[in-house]
């Protein structure tokens, strides 16, 4: 099959960016029985980065396999906002890794962190691992994941939580609400579920003048501001319309703020 025929197909299917995933397709196709395999699988719905098995990220290429979340481009804003906090040796969790992307980032602009990330899911532990060759990847729930004597030590607390508000997941493009897990995607009623219980825990294993960050949607910045406050972390909010990305942060007082 040559690459026109592929682009028809996927272009008749309503992939916008039918000439890019084409090649992509054909460069990940090693025969025309895989690459015919491929083009249905993706007219069908799946995700191009699972069928390619990889994504880009911050500069970087991310390991992405079935069942685990694809990062997204406006993560980005995250990562930014993250390594502009990190100080050389700076004790980094990425906590909700999935693919483990947003720690792959921090590393990569600051190779000297002491980086550990955790996952609730056991396929995304195995693809961050992948992605974080000698950095430490737990798994369990939150926090619970975390060795005992990261508390009160963590400078950057980056976590990724899933947001979606579980009546909009039904509204969610097919390809993510088929294809990644309802784990990686579900934000409970007002999509600030899980965030609430990072903030609740967060002032515990942060240490003095470290920080949360997360991201919400427009719609949930008055009630993660309101947490964060509650839980005694200053709360900041990045926002960058290019990239659609809201990124709320919780700083804890320094010992100097008494
Ligand atoms: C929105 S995805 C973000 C993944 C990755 N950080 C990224 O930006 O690509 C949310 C991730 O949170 C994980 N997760 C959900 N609930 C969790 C929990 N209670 N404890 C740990 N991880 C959890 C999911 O398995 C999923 O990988």
């Amino acid at each position: 099959m040559d690459v026109a025929l592929v682009v028809d197909r996927l272009r008749a299917a309503g992939c916008v960016f039918a000439e890019d995933e084409a090649e992509l397709l054909v460069a990940e196709a090693a025969s025309p029985g895989r690459l015919e395999d491929l083009v249905r699988r993706r007219v069908a719905g799946e995700p191009l980065e699972h069928l390619v098995g990889w994504t880009a990220f911050d500069g970087l290429r991310i390991a992405v396999g079935a069942g685990v979340f694809v990062p997204r481009r406006r993560t980005e804003l995250l990562v930014r906002e993250a390594a502009a906090l990190i100080r050389p040796g700076a004790v980094v969790v990425d906590l909700c890794c999935g693919s483990g992307a947003v720690g792959a980032a921090l590393l990569a602009r600051q190779p000297g962190i002491d980086l550990h990330a955790a996952d609730v899911d056991p396929v995304a532990v195995r693809c961050a691992r992948g992605n974080l060759p000698g950095v430490p990847v737990h798994e369990g729930d939150l926090f619970a994941a975390l060795p005992a004597d990261l508390r009160g030590r963590v400078d950057v607390l980056a976590a990724n939580v899933p947001y979606v508000p579980t009546t909009a997941l039904a509204l969610m493009p097919p390809e993510a609400r088929d294809h990644e897990p309802r784990t990686a995607l579900d934000g409970g009623d007002d999509g600030l579920a899980v965030a609430r219980r990072v903030i609740d825990g967060a002032p515990e294993w942060l240490a003095p003048g470290g920080s949360l960050l997360f991201e919400a949607g427009t719609a949930q910045l008055p009630a993660a501001v309101a947490a964060l406050t509650a839980a005694g972390l200053r709360p900041r909010v990045v926002a960058d319309d290019e990239r659609g990305a809201t990124v709320v942060v919780g700083g804890r007082g320094s010992r100097l703020d008494g």
